[in-house]
């Protein structure tokens, strides 16, 4: 039976993905903010996972705004990463796993979530940066990446309420899946950020981190907040962490804290990294 063995947040600016590149990571800029993920990297070194589920926003590569699915899933055996704009080195693309994609989307679609299925996505920095921070300078990706893309860019965006549902029903989905997989969920995006506008560059420090404890131990909390609450606070990009949510539905109501770091301002973004495991009880 497939299984969920931990579930993962992060940030995904574009910003990161340079840094790697470049190798900044010891940069005096940079050292605290990747520290963060150090623990992470050596808990999926030790667990191993087979799949990866990356629940991310498409930033206009794949979906323009001509055409945005609210929810949408990859059921491709390859998905390719491309140029973007950002003077970012394209990454190697990712396998996938088309049966396991397909059975998670017609079990969610049977849960009345219902999902744009993808043959072919192309995935943005959204979902490659966090795949990157999470293996990062490895001859090849040591999982299958299953891409999960979520509307947070033209409105009506979902609700975190909604994001969270849908990650219960994930959960459901993984478990009747009847091969062994282990599956790492990752939840990308926020924290607070805002690109453009009078508002540009506004973090609320306060605000990303009641987020990250009322996701991590009372995510009803946060489905209490609507997205014009939350981009009062975090700014219009920072709606974001509704994301997250998909991954906090897919543990079980209780979980422990195996890791979790904040860092303000990474590129003008509040950065958050949250290492969750389901709690035995
Ligand atoms: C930036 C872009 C993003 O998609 C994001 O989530 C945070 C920051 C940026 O361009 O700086
Ligand atoms: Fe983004």
């Amino acid at each position: 039976m497939a299984k969920i063995i931990g579930g993962v947040t992060t940030s995904h600016i574009p910003a990161i993905g340079n840094a790697m590149a470049n190798k900044l990571e010891n940069d005096p800029y940079w050292k605290r903010f990747f520290d963060g993920y150090e623990p992470v990297k050596a808990w999926l070194e030790d667990q191993k996972p087979d799949i990866a589920i990356v629940v991310y926003n498409d930033h206009g590569l794949n979906f323009f705004l001509d055409t945005v699915p609210t929810f949408a899933i990859g059921c491709a055996d390859e998905y390719v990463n491309a140029d973007e704009g950002w003077g970012l080195p394209s990454s190697a693309s990712f396998q996938g796993d088309t049966e396991f994609s397909w059975h998670i989307a017609e079990s969610l679609i049977n849960q009345n979530f219902d999902m744009t299925t993808c043959q072919e996505m192309l995935v943005d920095h959204g979902c490659v940066v966090p795949m990157n921070l999470m293996w990062r300078h490895l001859p090849e990706w040591p999982c299958q990446l299953i891409p999960l893309a979520v509307n947070t860019v033209q409105h009506p965006l979902p609700s975190a309420k909604r994001c969270y549902d849908l990650g219960k029903a994930l959960r459901v989905a993984i478990e009747s899946y009847p091969e062994d997989k282990k599956v790492v969920i990752i939840g990308t995006g926020g924290l607070s950020h805002q690109l453009q506008g009078e508002r540009a560059g506004i973090i609320d420090v306060e605000f990303d981190l009641q987020c990250m404890n009322y996701i991590i131990n009372d995510p009803e909390k946060m489905t209490a907040y609507s997205n014009s609450e939350i981009m009062r606070k975090a700014g219009t990009e920072g709606v974001e962490v509704i994301m997250w949510m998909v991954m906090r539905g897919a543990l079980s109501p209780n979980v422990n804290v195996l890791h979790k770091h904040y860092h303000a301002p990474i590129s003008n973004t509040g950065a958050g990294v949250v290492l969750l495991v389901d709690a035995k009880d």
